[in-house]
């Protein structure tokens, strides 16, 4: 690759601009945005307006033009141009999970077909670097689980909530404000992010294909002031945790849920936009990864990582695909929850294999029981308003 790296920009939002400023002021990475494509030309901008087209071919067609990054969140429209890059054999980067969760095994073989690579170290854990890792470090380990909170928003709310005190809108208002939420905050708060990140972080472990739509997703937006008492009274709190463990040789379970975790957990100590996550490998034993997971300046650390190592010419190997020892997601495993309902009418008791205890108060009514996470997903009443359903362990190593 030349030593000077030409970049086309796609998307000039919250990480968008916050990328052009870095390299703006980075002049050592020997990097230029030639151009940005956005799709609202009126919109006031701080840079100069001959960077910028609404025609994306403008970018995709230029051979000047080395790499693609892809910092939109409409992930149709973010699919179909990483494609066409691709085509026209440009190197991307790319922020966007839902579009690659969802299109994952194409995109795979177009960098083959193509010959060109597609990083994507931003769509995870924002400056965690948890898809490297697990490619380069993790290569011939055998990992055994990998748990974590994987969405800024959701945690960020969680704990303003639990140490400011303000109520669920006015903190998911401030995450807004912050840049940390998407642009449509119900993915976030209803854990369809972090089911897509799991969804990236399941091929990246255990070099399993699926689509976040196969996976189990409760998020935080029915858990009630009593929950939040239930877990003080215990001494938990509660955070949103994405898992996935091996119950067999060649099975793995995973699902994304609220869970109540102990306070001197490892999890209990990401606070805010902070992202953490723990991985469990047969000789490393555990390890946790630690940092911002959401916001301008730590996702547009994570691209311009991923810029620089094309510089180097890396691709991800999904050697985890490769490797001789096949899983396949398996859902029957026992889940410890809680429940809480406004209304007992709403949960059919006859989905849980037992029921250990049941609180009946002017608070609010629980359960506690155990229910197979194949019949949690096929029980459309966890997503009824008024049902918040908590899982019950210890986070960290599977079971
Ligand atoms: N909305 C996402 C989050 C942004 O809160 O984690 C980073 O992916």
């Amino acid at each position: 690759m030349n030593k000077k790296l030409n970049i086309g920009l796609i998307g000039f939002g919250v990480v968008g601009e916050g990328v052009y400023q870095v390299l703006l002021n980075t002049p050592s990475l020997q990097a230029t945005i030639k151009k940005i494509a956005i799709k609202h030309p009126d919109k006031k901008r701080q840079a100069p307006s001959d960077l910028f087209t609404t025609d994306v071919n403008e970018l995709l067609y230029d051979d000047d033009i080395h790499v693609i990054v892809e910092l939109i969140d409409d992930a149709d429209v973010a699919y179909k141009i990483v494609k066409m890059a691709l085509q026209q054999k440009k190197q991307v980067v790319s922020a966007n999970k839902k579009m690659i969760a969802y299109h994952l095994p194409e995109l795979i073989a177009l960098q083959q077909e193509y010959d060109v690579s597609l990083l994507y170290e931003a769509a995870v854990c924002g400056s965690i670097p948890i898809i490297r890792n697990l490619e380069e470090y993790f290569d011939t380990d055998l990992l055994n689980a990998i748990s974590g909170i994987v969405n800024g928003s959701t945690n960020f709310i969680l704990t303003q909530i639990k140490e400011k005190d303000l109520r669920f809108e006015e903190a998911l208002t401030l995450a807004q404000q912050l840049g940390f939420a998407e642009s449509n905050p119900a993915l976030d708060v209803e854990g369809i992010d972090a089911v897509n990140k799991l969804s990236i972080l399941l091929k990246h472990t255990f070099g399993i294909d699926a689509l976040p739509t196969e996976l189990l997703h409760k998020g935080i937006t029915q858990i009630s002031s009593s929950d939040a008492q239930y877990a003080s009274e215990k001494g938990y709190e509660i955070k949103l945790v994405a898992n996935a463990f091996r119950i067999s040789e060649h099975e793995v379970v995973s699902y994304v849920m609220p869970q109540f975790i102990k306070s001197r957990h490892q999890l209990c100590q990401v606070k805010n936009e902070y992202n953490g996550v723990l991985l469990s490998s047969t000789l490393a034993d555990e390890q946790f990864l630690y940092g911002k997971g959401a916001g301008r300046y730590p996702t547009s650390s994570a691209v311009l990582s991923d810029i620089s190592a094309l510089r180097y010419g890396y691709r991800y190997e999904y050697k985890k695909s490769k490797q001789e020892k096949k899983y396949s997601l398996s859902n029957d495993f026992l889940l410890s929850v809680y429940v809480s309902y406004a209304d007992g009418a709403l949960i059919r008791m006859t989905d849980f294999e037992c029921v250990r205890e049941k609180y009946t108060g002017a608070n609010g009514h629980y359960l506690i029981g155990d229910i197979r996470l194949a019949d949690l997903l096929n029980a459309s009443w966890i997503h009824d308003t008024g049902v918040s359903l908590i899982e019950l362990r210890d986070a960290g190593n599977g079971k």
